[in-house]
């Protein structure tokens, strides 16, 4: 591995506890549909984008509905999200977090944010923490959504370093295999599901020493 000048991490799941609202966001939408939802299935949900998890809802229910009925559907779920979200702050941050971005920026190593959320700055000033990152490539900002590796490309060519100067953080499967793709080393945290998959895996990032890397 080339020594690591850079970290690009998932926003949901990895910074923030915000993963846990999504799901019940998504439940109460699948369940107004009549379409049964557990942790099972949000895990095919996770790192995916807002339209792109409707459309896996609605293929789990075998269901199709109008082109309004989705949008609908769509906003209903950002709001719910959004005002589950409202008194979010820094205690939300996930466990090593902080400290983790404290060492990064006194090494001098350089930090961004890739996610598929369209509320990932929004959340990031919530926080108090979005003046860490060098760069935040967003939901809003990609043609080509996890797993695509398109988000994190532009996260590295931001930070004008090659893939294999950088660690990408993810908790998601989808977000595993975009930075795979994209020639990244993974590092899987919070989530056993992905453990097999990541290149590294840690249950949180306590267990994270940059010293290791750069
Ligand atoms: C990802 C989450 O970060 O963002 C998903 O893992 C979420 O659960 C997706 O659906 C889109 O987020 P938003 O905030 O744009 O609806
Ligand atoms: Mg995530």
């Amino acid at each position: 591995m080339s020594p690591i000048k850079g970290l690009l991490f998932d926003l949901d799941g990895v910074l923030v506890t915000t993963e846990h609202n999504h799901f019940i966001a998504w439940q109460r939408c699948a369940n107004s549909l009549g379409i049964a939802f557990t942790e099972n299935e949000n895990e095919l949900l996770k790192g995916v984008s807002r339209i792109d998890s409707l459309k896996k809802i609605l293929e789990l229910g075998h269901k199709t509905i109008s082109s309004i009925e989705f949008e609908d559907l769509l906003k209903s779920k950002n709001d719910f999200y959004l005002e589950s979200i409202q008194s979010l702050s820094a205690s939300d941050l996930l466990p090593g977090v902080a400290a983790l971005l404290e060492e990064a920026k006194a090494k001098g190593i350089l930090l961004g944010v890739g996610s598929s959320s369209k509320n990932a700055k929004f959340i990031l000033n919530k926080l108090g923490i979005a003046d860490y990152f060098a760069v935040v490539i967003d939901g809003n900002g990609v043609n080509d959504p996890k797993p695509h590796p398109e988000v994190f490309l532009n996260g590295a060519k931001a930070f004008n370093l090659a893939p294999n100067e950088v660690l990408v953080f993810e908790d998601a499967a989808s977000g595993i295999a975009a930075a795979k793709a994209g020639g990244f080393t993974a590092v899987g945290v919070g989530n056993p599901n992905i453990a097999k998959q990541a290149d590294l895996y840690f249950n949180d990032l306590t267990e994270f020493s940059l010293a290791n890397y750069a």
